[in-house]
């Protein structure tokens, strides 16, 4: 018999497939009673594929009594209610690596494109203004500038190794010192200071909630920009919206949102700022392979095996 999985919302397809050919797969996304859909096959599933910002909080945990495994997408699993996962000895699973290079590309293509402001010279092209309005004004250089990384775990590293190659010099703060080359600052204060562009690259969750906050943005300063690929939660979004507009720091690339997908609009009215809609993995070969991290961890558990990359 095929295990049971409840999956929250459609996946990438060729995982979709995979999923629905191995598993006994009890959509979610497409019951018109949640709770009913749960309470249905609550004495039988035994697993859980969560995606990204959905996750699963304790209530949707606990409406699944056999749960013993969650098998997340994405690397980052700020909404699994991982306390409550350790509590009732639920097995939590997440997709890191894989995805290493491509939020790497995200953030290395956010620097490049809050600095020298690529997008902003593109629509003043698209409306006609290089012949009316004349040459797009000059920006600022990459090279040569000091890149302060927040957070240097695998993808902060990813991310140190393509900013070398673009001529940033890099210092990173993480809660413990990693045995690197970089130099390394104590908090995140002191990076702030040293650093010409800030990037955000820690876990989201309580942790680091609002790290990036005033003390932070003034030692960046009105000639630092600031980065974040990590959560909307790590900063005090409502500050830098006001720092930005009040070029207390001279801009933001930003990939994540406090509130997605409904973002605060403001940002998008900002000419000092670059927006992404929380994309940095989102390329058919990562999304893949981020789906398939989550179906081995799944096919490991119901195995007998150790699942691949476990959480808690
Ligand atoms: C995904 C991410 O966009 O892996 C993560 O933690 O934030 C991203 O790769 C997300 O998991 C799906 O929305």
């Amino acid at each position: 018999m095929k295990p049971d999985v409840i999956l929250v919302t459609k996946v990438y397809p060729r995982t979709q497939e995979i999923l629905e050919n191995e598993f006994n797969v009890h959509r979610l996304y497409e019951a018109s009673d949640r709770d009913a859909l749960l309470r249905n096959y609550a004495g039988q599933v035994r697993a859980l594929a969560t995606f990204g910002p959905m996750g699963a909080d304790a209530k949707f945990m606990d409406a699944l009594p056999k749960l013993e495994i969650i098998s997340h997408f994405g690397v980052g699993y700020d909404s699994v209610d991982i306390g409550h996962a350790k509590k009732r000895g639920i097995i939590v699973t997440n997709t890191p690596d894989v995805l290493n290079d491509c939020v790497a590309d995200t953030a290395m293509s956010l620097i490049l494109n809050v600095l020298r402001e690529f997008p902003q010279a593109q629509v003043h092209m698209r409306a006609g203004h290089w012949a009316g309005r004349g040459t797009y004004p000059l920006t600022t250089s990459v090279g040569g500038k000091t890149l302060g990384i927040l957070g240097f775990g695998r993808i902060g590293e990813a991310i140190a190794k393509r900013a070398e190659a673009f001529g940033m010099k890099i210092r990173y703060h993480n809660r413990s010192r990693k045995d690197s080359a970089f130099a390394y600052d104590p908090d995140p204060v002191t990076l702030a200071r040293n650093s010409s562009v800030l990037l955000v690259a820690t876990p989201g969750g309580k942790a680091t909630e609002k790290l990036v906050g005033a003390q932070v943005l003034d030692a960046l300063g009105p000639k630092g920009y600031l980065v974040n690929i990590s959560r909307g939660s790590v900063l005090d979004e409502a500050l830098v919206l006001q720092y930005l507009k009040e070029k207390r720091i001279a801009g933001a690339g930003l990939d994540v949102f406090e509130r997605e997908p409904n973002a605060n609009p403001e940002f998008f009215a900002l000419q000092n700022v670059v927006i992404y809609p929380h994309v940095a993995s989102a390329t058919h070969e990562t999304r893949y392979a981020m789906g398939m991290v989550q179906v081995e961890n799944l096919r490991a558990y119901f195995a007998g095996k150790p699942v691949l990359t476990r959480v808690v």
